[in-house]
């Protein structure tokens, strides 16, 4: 599937959720679809975030578009962790709307400027494969819980970091610098990271 085909969907598919969000009378049935909504931008922010925006840097290089689009990335996880600790509270309608306001803003420049630029730059089998690669990805977090990954690249977007990474990624890096350094530390480091299932080592970063 084409990657700029497959953005463009999911975004019209959360605006369509929004609109029912905002027709829905009842406190369930807008839980409900908050919850879609937050699980499909947490999934759509990790396609574009993993694959498609370091590709797009690849491509177009240096872009102001791109940088401002990864920025609100973080602003946007920030506004669907509010809203979702909101549920049940009266400040929930409201937050859900500022959440809505701010995807709005950041879909219309994705396809007013980063999108139609990578359609012109990018060949269409280099959008077909990142396509493919984006649905697989797009899929595998979807079977998830959205509230692990949104809080891992949160603590990311808190400590200063614009390019978040999944922890997954960092600990291979970290593993593989442990190797280049070699000897027995780095041996006895993947040892200890084993015996602990790599979470101490993750969360201490
Ligand atoms: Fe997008
Ligand atoms: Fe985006």
């Amino acid at each position: 599937m084409n990657a700029v085909e497959l953005l463009k969907e999911q975004h019209r598919e959360v605006a369509a959720l929004f609109k029912r969000f905002d027709k829905a009378r009842r406190k369930d049935e807008k839980e409900e679809l908050f919850l879609d909504i937050a699980a499909r931008l947490v999934s759509h922010d990790a396609i574009e975030r993993e694959i498609f925006y370091p590709a797009c840097e690849k491509i177009l290089g240096e872009d102001e578009a791109l940088l401002e689009g990864i920025a609100e990335h973080g602003l946007i996880e920030f506004s669907i962790f509010r809203a979702d600790k909101a549920r049940g509270a009266a400040t929930f309608e409201y937050l859900v709307t500022v959440l809505k306001e701010m995807v709005e803003h950041h879909v219309e420049e994705e396809e007013e400027e980063i999108l139609p630029k990578m359609e012109r730059k990018a060949g269409a089998a280099t959008l077909e494969r990142l396509g493919e690669a984006m649905l697989e990805r797009f899929e595998a977090a979807m079977a998830k819980d959205f509230r692990r990954p949104l809080r891992e690249d949160l603590q990311q977007v808190l400590a200063g970091r614009t390019r978040t990474v999944p922890p997954k990624r960092r600990a291979r890096t970290t593993k593989r610098k442990r190797a280049a350094s070699g000897g027995a530390r780095g041996k006895a480091g993947a040892r200890s990271k084993r015996a602990t299932g790599g979470r101490r080592s993750q969360a201490a970063r």
